[in-house]
């Protein structure tokens, strides 16, 4: 059977044995979010314009979509535009916007092909029309899919996400069909953006930065963290095994101590 690929280069066989040793290592993550940070100190770095980092930035993209896909990642969420990004120079942001509609119309069906279903969080109704548009047409399309669900993160901070999860559960106190005392961890989760996928298992930060940055506060209470001072253009496969191997390593406790970690947190420290 012909092998799809996001890269369009078939996947080396040094490439499969790496990855199935990875298997046999221990858990793949279920669901890994990552910070894409870097894209202008690489362009920088070589001399180019920023907009020449956010478009290699695509290409690491499509590398670590088709190595979690290949991998048996089940969730794989990509923080691309955050609320905070509309601060930056409209030529940038004009860019960036180019660049999403432009690879969703190229990859659209090369991610359908693969499996791969199209998500988003965020303020969707803040970006220009024709990415609305491209957006909703390659979630449309992949809807079905259930390989990998790539989830970008556009116009979203994790602030914005709390708040209204707050303000859908205030109205239904108001409206007199819930009782504030019945409030708890997982109705909040509920009512988040993520509401029907599971928490991130591994949070990646390229660049180097030690920060959150506003991405999915409530959600990574107790993801584990790998921050590598590596650029996004140049985050590649080869690190994100580097980082998965990295997780195999962490004792998660879900702050129980080691006799009970099997059993699932649900209020800890
Ligand atoms: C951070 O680097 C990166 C972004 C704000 C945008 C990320 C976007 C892409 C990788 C391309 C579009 C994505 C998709 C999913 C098609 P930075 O600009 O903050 O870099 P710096 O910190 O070095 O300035």
């Amino acid at each position: 059977m012909r092998q799809f690929t996001l890269t369009n280069t078939e996947q080396t066989s040094d490439d499969k044995k790496k990855q199935v040793l990875l298997q046999k290592a221990g858990e793949i993550p279920m669901h890994i979010a990552i910070i894409m940070d870097g894209n202008g100190r690489w362009a920088k770095s070589k001399g180019s314009i920023r907009i020449h980092g956010h478009k290699v930035g695509v290409d690491s993209v499509k590398d670590i979509t088709e190595s979690c896909a290949q991998l048996g990642v089940k969730y794989l969420t990509l923080y691309a535009f955050s609320t905070e990004n509309w601060g930056r120079p409209s030529k940038e942001i004009k860019g960036l916007m180019r660049l999403l509609v432009s690879s969703l119309r190229k990859e659209a069906r090369n991610l359908n092909k693969n499996n791969i279903k199209l998500d988003t969080i965020g303020q969707m109704e803040r970006f220009p029309k024709q990415c609305q548009h491209e957006l909703q047409e390659a979630m449309e399309l992949t809807s079905d899919n259930d390989r990998l669900e790539l989830c970008l993160a556009l116009s979203y901070s994790g602030r914005w996400d709390i708040t209204e999860a707050v303000k859908r559960i205030a109205r239904h106190v108001k409206e007199g069909r819930l009782d504030p005392e019945l409030i708890n961890d997982q109705m909040i989760g509920d009512h988040l953006s993520t509401a029907e996928i599971p928490d991130p298992d591994l949070i990646i930060r390229t660049s180097g930065e030690y920060r959150i940055s506003n991405f999915l506060l409530w959600q990574l209470a107790y993801s584990e963290l790998y921050i590598t001072k590596t650029y996004w253009p140049d985050f590649r496969r080869d690190e994100l095994y580097e980082a998965i191997q990295s997780y195999q390593k962490r004792d998660r406790r879900f702050g129980k101590i080691p006799a009970q970690k099997d059993e699932k947190a649900t209020s800890s420290v």
